[in-house]
């Protein structure tokens, strides 16, 4: 990304800012140019050999240095314009990588205009959000409300329910299962081997015995191993991690499968603890009739899910709900905060439960259902479009993200910010992805794609094994 730099920029730099290095954005920086390839490759084009994990570029080679203040600084205000500098060539990258972004599930259309007036505090919601901490600077009224709502969705009521608004999907995780460990100090965690990963570093964190279950080819939990699974130790509780949208394929489990599965093996229900992990499609299901309701009239312990993602916030954040029962099983009060301590982290954005409230307040039901209607249908074009183009992909019917085969381009997967795995790749489909957006990403794919297979001797990858027969292109199966 280095290119002609300017006059003034050559100047603060020879000062010593920038770390001396021409590393800054240039000022002639073109948006529409790709940046440079994530890897060093030994294959043609920026491709990658077959089985390898490609990693992302060391940030210690492009990094901004922060370097202390020339005395005259103050009269001179080099510092100042310098730093404007690099602030107006970081926005400028911003309003690029945000127009080609697809592979990872941020709603970036928004407008919170109206809460830039708040960037001058520090709010902070340190503690239990239904008690009030000595902090004054807090948002806990917007954080209750925000709490309420999403009670609403999952159909329990004010006074049974406890939650609060997490620094993200993870933590929702981290709390849910910790959770179900402390009403089930003996349990075994299962969970399908496509969770999260998060899910399997809280088993990992809260030293836990888990069980991979296996998926059938959608990326489902496989409610027969499951059994198969839950049979042989039936003398321990049960606790469950349940996928509301599995991060790769977008698969969502039957949730109320997997308590008939429960049942069938003789659990009753103060024998299990079941959280879902509604992360990805947490707030989308609700709207799309044929999915599996996720509410807490059936036996379920917690439910989480990412405010940045389908949600819209701009800032990682999410909302985690558990019964209140559960709760005072984990919670202290602590005297510093004046407050109960039961939640993962300690200090909280308190910026997050304001623009939670702000989107849910503009949005309601109504407009987030409008918004999923069109996700699932402009998922529904790209994946036919792929199809038409002789690409193998496939499109879970509850699901927004459509998986695909892997670009063989690294500079490819980067410029479109693609989420890969294997021989996959995914797009999925929030609110902003418009079909223009589509459009430009299909053309440009299949345009590299007859350069990377431009004769029978290089083919593209079978993906039978990863999405099916059916939805695998390759020279074998199409
Ligand atoms: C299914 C699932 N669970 C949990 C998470 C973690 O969410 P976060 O990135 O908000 O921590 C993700 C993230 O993509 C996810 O896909």
């Amino acid at each position: 990304m280095v290119g002609t730099v300017g006059a003034e920029t050559m100047s603060l730099l020879s000062k010593g800012y920038g770390n001396g290095k021409l590393d800054l954005l240039p000022e002639d920086f073109d948006p529409a140019t790709p940046p440079p390839a994530a890897v060093e490759s030994n294959g043609v084009g920026g491709g990658r050999k077959e089985g390898e994990m490609v990693l992302g570029r060391n940030v210690h080679t492009t990094c901004l240095s922060v370097t202390e203040p020339d005395e005259d600084d103050e009269s001179t205000g080099d510092k100042d314009a310098y730093m404007a500098g690099v602030l107006a060539r970081y926005r400028k990258t911003l309003v690029e990588r945000t127009k080609h972004h697809l592979g990872y599930p941020y709603n970036l259309d928004f407008d919170f205009g109206a809460l830039a007036q708040l960037q001058h505090f520090s709010i902070n919601n340190l503690g239990d959000p239904f008690i009030e901490s000595n902090y004054g600077v807090h948002s806990r009224q917007f954080e209750v409300g925000v709490l309420d709502w999403f009670a609403r969705l999952w159909e329990i009521e004010k006074n049974e329910y406890w939650g609060y608004i997490t620094n993200c999907g993870t933590e929702g995780n981290l709390h849910g299962i910790l959770v179900g460990r402390e009403v089930f100090p003996d349990g075994i965690l299962y969970a399908s081997r496509e969770s999260h990963y998060s899910v399997f570093k809280a088993a990992r964190m809260y030293r836990m015995e888990c069980v991979k279950v296996a998926t059938l080819v959608t990326g489902e939990i496989d409610c027969a191993d499951f059994k198969s699974k839950l049979i042989p130790n039936k003398d321990k509780p049960a606790i469950i991690n349940v996928n509301i949208g599995t991060t790769v394929k977008g698969a969502v489990d039957d949730l109320d499968l997997v308590i008939q599965t429960l049942e069938e093996c003789g659990y009753s229900h103060d024998r299990f603890y079941i959280h879902c992990d509604g992360a990805l499609f947490g707030l989308m299901m609700p709207f799309v009739k044929r999915a599996p309701k996720v509410s807490f009239k059936k036996p379920i312990g917690s439910v989480s899910v990412s405010g940045h993602k389908f949600v819209g916030c701009p800032m990682p954040c999410g909302v985690q709900i558990t019964r209140m029962e559960h709760i005072n099983v984990l919670s202290s009060n602590v005297e510093y905060l004046a407050s109960r301590d039961a939640t993962i982290m300690g200090s909280r954005n308190g910026h997050a439960p304001i623009f939670l409230w702000h989107t849910l307040n503009r949005k309601g039901y109504k407009g987030f259902q409008k918004e999923v209607q069109k996700c699932l249908r402009n998922a529904h074009y790209l994946k036919d479009r792929l199809r038409e183009a002789g690409i193998s992909a496939m499109l879970n019917e509850l699901s927004s993200t459509v998986v695909f085969e892997r670009p063989r381009d690294v500079e490819f997967v980067r410029r479109w910010q693609l989420a890969c795995e294997g021989n996959m790749a995914h797009v999925i489909v929030m609110p902003n992805v418009t079909i223009e957006k589509l459009d430009d990403f299909l053309n440009e794919l299949v345009e590299k794609r007859s350069t990377w297979y431009p004769n029978e001797k290089v083919q593209p990858p079978c993906l039978a094994a990863d999405i099916g027969r059916d939805n695998c292109a390759c020279a074998l199966h199409k």
